[in-house]
């Protein structure tokens, strides 16, 4: 069941579980490091903030931590729910909690919440007990340029608007910090880092599951075509000569705890 309002944190984009695993599996598998950054003690209770299927909502779980996990996609909290997990359908521009958790994750979902950041931080500080953490990592500004710069020539070619379709929210460090700040955190620790990453198949799979908002805004007989248009325009930068393809990310990574009352 769709909540009201939540499909439109990211507006166009709809997750498959299915293409998600195939396509999307490597975002948890690269993420194991940010499980030791948050480093969960038995007894806690954690949320989990764009779960996704709960691939890493589940790691959490093995640590010992009572976890929440919370996301927009319908199909990706069910996904979730199937591995036993305790999901739900939530907007993370409107999380509901109060003061109740010990630490919020949050990996590669916080690019996806672009309509109001500061509504996230406001929210994960709401959640957070004094002094709890927050540890997340999320694409940085410049991160998968290459991709976005050639989805946004090719639908401009076409007379289409790609800024308005664009869903992902890629912010700098210093910006991202004075967020924190301004919603009560202290910043323990903030890095960004490119992580050129191997995909597990074509970038055209990649593009249908991530790049979906785009996508949406194109006329549907001309979807594929510009597809392989993207395609062939990324090649010579993002795929080797035995045909497997890179992204070029780039992570924002930071911790960051919620001040106590002076
Ligand atoms: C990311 O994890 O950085 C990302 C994934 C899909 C689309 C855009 C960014």
């Amino acid at each position: 069941m769709a909540v009201p309002g939540v499909n439109a944190v990211a507006a166009g984009q709809a997750w498959d579980a299915g293409a998600y695993a195939r396509n999307g599996r490597f975002v948890a598998d690269l993420a194991a490091d940010l499980v030791d950054w948050l480093a969960p003690s038995p007894g806690e209770r954690v949320l989990d903030l764009g779960c996704g299927d709960g691939a890493l909502t589940e790691q959490l779980v093995e640590r010992g931590a009572t976890v929440v996990g919370a996301d927009a996609s319908p199909e990706l909290v069910a996904a979730a729910r199937a591995r036993g997990l305790d999901a739900r359908v939530l907007d993370g521009q409107a999380l509901p909690f109060d003061a109740e958790f010990d630490a919020v994750f949050s990996n590669a979902a916080l690019h996806w919440m672009k309509r109001d950041p500061d509504a996230v931080l406001a929210g994960v500080a709401r959640a957070l007990k004094p002094g709890g953490r927050f540890v997340a990592e999320m694409g940085a500004a410049g991160n998968v340029a290459a991709i976005r710069g050639a989805v946004h020539e090719a639908m401009a070619r076409r007379g289409l608007d790609a800024t308005a379709a664009d869903p992902w929210f890629f912010p700098t460090l210093a910006d991202y910090r004075r967020r924190l700040q301004a919603a009560g955190f202290e910043v323990a620790g903030i890095e960004t880092f490119a992580r050129p990453t191997l995909l597990p198949g074509d970038i055209r799979g990649w593009l249908q599951t991530f790049a979906q908002a785009f996508l949406a805004a194109v006329p549907e007989a001309g979807r594929a075509a510009l597809v392989d248009e993207v395609r062939s325009a990324l090649a010579p930068r993002l795929a080797n000569a035995a045909g497997q393809w890179t992204a070029d990310y780039v992570r924002l990574r930071f911790i960051a705890t919620k001040k106590r009352p002076a």
